[in-house]
Formats: structure tokens, sequence, C-alpha cells
């Protein structure tokens, strides 16, 4: 088991979800992080309205997850049919995912249709498990209409046999459209420490997000060797007053997302998490270019 609950608009359902469609979300240990969910606009709409739809907390988030510029305004006009990733705080306890959000503010414990005024809540799936080892950003797809297996794994830079063994799916037959499926997206590799906040921190290839209060942005991209790139952001912190140093110990002149001149022994000011107090950094050393000792 492990469906989701979100509010929606009786008025927008026309997608069919149904209480037997689960992705698992098996951690032992209650654990949240960062799902997609793939939302297809029934009618002309923009962001802000599938910002409320969800109720994502932060425009930024709604923008890093589909690669939006950051200047792009609520009033973004979004056709219909189109996929928006909806980025959710996916909450993974006693085998069953909800978003961390609305599992807090409901204190769900049945995830069946719940029906609270004039919102419908709709199962959504999210889950935190690893796949094959490696962890990785769970993407709720809608199927289309006639998609297979084969296609839907190489759309997503995934293999049909995951798809099928983590979905419980035999054949393309067993694909229904307009159902959500678990894809797992791979994620870039960060320095991010066990004991942040934030940990694991994963981005999906073309994807960003905002972290540590919203001081540090990470980009991912499959083009940079799968390695997270973050940096201080140009946003008030949520948290704090200001944000605190992003300065690496050792390297006093570079800050997150700062090199060393390129070339053999490169050091990168690299974002390694955040508590309470401190924005932890460590400097990453890259000596693959160095010639032979
Ligand atoms: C979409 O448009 C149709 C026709 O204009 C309308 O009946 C329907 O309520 C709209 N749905 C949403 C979610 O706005
Ligand atoms: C865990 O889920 C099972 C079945 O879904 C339920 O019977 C049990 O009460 C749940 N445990 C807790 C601690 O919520
Ligand atoms: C990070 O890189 C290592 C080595 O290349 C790899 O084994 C690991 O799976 C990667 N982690 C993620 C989250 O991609
Ligand atoms: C990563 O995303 C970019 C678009 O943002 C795409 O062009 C590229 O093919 C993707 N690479 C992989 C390996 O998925
Ligand atoms: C790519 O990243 C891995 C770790 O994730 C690292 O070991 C390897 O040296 C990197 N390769 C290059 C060319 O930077
Ligand atoms: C460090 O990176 C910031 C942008 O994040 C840039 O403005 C600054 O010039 C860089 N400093 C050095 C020493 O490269
Ligand atoms: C690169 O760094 C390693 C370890 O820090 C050191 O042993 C090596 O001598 C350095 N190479 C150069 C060319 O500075
Ligand atoms: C936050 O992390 C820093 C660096 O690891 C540590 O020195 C500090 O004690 C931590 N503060 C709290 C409140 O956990
Ligand atoms: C960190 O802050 C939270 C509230 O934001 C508080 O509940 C918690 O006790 C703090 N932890 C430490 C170690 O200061």
């Amino acid at each position: 088991m492990g469906f989701a609950l979100l509010p929606v608009l009786v008025s927008v359902l026309t997608i069919q979800y149904s209480a037997a469609q689960s992705f698992k979300c098996s951690s032992s240990d209650p654990s949240t992080c960062h799902a997609l969910v793939g939302y297809i606009t029934v009618n002309n709409t923009n962001l802000g309205a599938i910002q409320s739809l969800f109720s994502v907390k932060n425009l930024g988030s709604l923008l890093g997850a589909n690669n939006l510029p950051l200047n792009t305004k609520r009033s973004y006009a979004i056709p219909a049919q189109q996929v928006i990733k909806v980025p959710i705080n996916c909450l993974c306890n006693n085998n069953t995912g909800l978003p961390a959000q609305i599992a807090a503010a409901n204190n769900i414990r049945d995830p069946n249709l719940i029906t609270i005024g004039d919102k419908l809540k709709i199962p959504l799936p999210c889950s935190c498990d690893e796949v094959d080892g490696q962890k990785v950003v769970h993407y709720a797809h809608m199927v289309k209409a006639g998609s297979s297996l084969g296609e839907i794994a190489q759309e997503f830079g995934t293999n049909e046999e995951t798809l099928a063994r983590i979905n419980g799916i035999k054949a393309d037959g067993d694909l229904k459209a307009d159902q959500p499926i678990d894809v797992p997206l791979k994620a870039c590799n960060s320095s991010i420490s066990g004991d942040s906040f934030d940990f694991p921190l994963l981005a999906a290839n073309g994807t960003y997000l905002f972290t540590a209060n919203g001081c540090v942005k990470c980009m991912c991209d499959a083009a940079n060797n799968w390695t997270l790139h973050c940096e201080p952001s140009q946003n008030k912190p949520s948290k704090w007053d200001t944000c605190p140093s992003m300065k690496c110990q050792g390297a006093e002149g570079l800050s997150i997302g700062n090199s060393t001149a390129a070339g053999c022994n490169r050091s990168t000011c690299s974002y390694a998490g955040f508590n309470n107090s401190t924005i932890m950094t460590t400097l990453v050393q890259d000596s693959s270019s160095c010639s032979s000792k």
C-alpha cells in the first residue's frame, strides 16, 4: 500500500483514480522525500491555479520541478492537456505514502476517499523506496492510452523490467490509461550529510529545487556527470533572518558552488546540508584530470 491524498476540486476531477492503485512505500522508519506527480491539465489554466490546486507552498518549487525560469509569474498560461510536474513531500510511514503537509494537517489514518467540504480528496500515490539499491525521485506518471512499458521506460531513462516489477505489472496490457504508474527517475549525486534536515536531497535531471530554508538553490543536469550543483540563492530565507555563512572551511575564498581554477586537483565548495543554525559545506576534490603518478 502506498497511495496518498491530495485535495482536488470536484470540478477538475476528470482523471479517475482507483483506490486499488498503489505504490509501494515500505521504509520501515517514517521517512520523507521529494516526489513528483505528473498532472495533466484539463482546460487552459495557469501556474497559480495549479499551485493552489495541489497546495504547493512555494511557486519556486513548482517552477523548479518543470525547469521554468525563476521569474515566471503565477499568471503564466498553461494550455489544456499539458503535463505539469507537481512536487510533493512524500511521507512514508507504515507502508503508506502521503504528501507530508496533508498528512500532518488532517491526521489521516485511512488513505481512502475522504470528502471534506467542497473538496474531494483522491488518492495520489507516492513512494520513498530505493530502487535497485539507488535513491531515486519517484514520479507518478499518468499512463496515456496505447502506451507501452518500453516507451515509458525510454522516455524517463529507466527500463521495462524495473517499471514492471515496482508496479506489479506483467505486460503492456496491464497498463491502464489515465492511471498513475510509479516511474523511478535517476537522481543527481550530492554531498549531502546523513544528519542534514533535507537528507537525502534528491533532484531529477532537468530540475532544480530550493533548500536550507530557501538559501540554497540546487540543480541537476545529467550532462554535468549527474552531480548536483548547488549555489546560494537570491531568496530571502523562510526561517532565518539572514542566511548563515556558505563559505567552505579551509578555503575561505570559496562559497557553495565556487571552484578553484580548472585543472588538476580542482576543488569545489559543495553544499552538505543544514540544521537549525548552520549551512554545512564540504570541499570536494576532483583529481580525475591529474596526469597519472
Ligand atoms: C473545462 O471547460 C469546460 C467547458 O468550458 C467546463 O465545463 C469545465 O468546468 C472546465 N473544467 C475546469 C476544471 O475548469
Ligand atoms: C499500519 O497499517 C496497518 C494496515 O494498513 C494497520 O492495521 C495498523 O494499525 C497501522 N499501524 C499504525 C501504527 O498506524
Ligand atoms: C552517486 O554516484 C555513485 C558512484 O558513481 C553511485 O553508485 C550512486 O548510485 C550515485 N547516487 C545517486 C543518488 O545517483
Ligand atoms: C536530461 O534532461 C535534458 C533536458 O533538461 C535532456 O535533454 C537530456 O536528454 C536528459 N538526459 C538524460 C540522460 O536523461
Ligand atoms: C563523475 O562522478 C563520479 C562520482 O559521482 C566521479 O567518481 C567521477 O570521477 C566523475 N567523473 C568526471 C569525469 O568528473
Ligand atoms: C562564487 O559564486 C558566486 C555565485 O554563486 C559568484 O557570484 C562569485 O563570483 C563566485 N566567487 C568566486 C571566487 O568564484
Ligand atoms: C593533488 O592532491 C593530492 C591529495 O590532496 C596530492 O597528493 C597531489 O600531490 C596533488 N597533486 C597536485 C599536482 O597538486
Ligand atoms: C548544526 O551543524 C553544525 C555543523 O555540523 C554543528 O556544529 C551544530 O552543533 C549543529 N547545530 C544544531 C542545533 O544541531
Ligand atoms: C530546531 O528547530 C525546531 C523548530 O524549528 C525545534 O523544534 C528543534 O528543537 C530545534 N532543534 C535544535 C537541536 O535546536
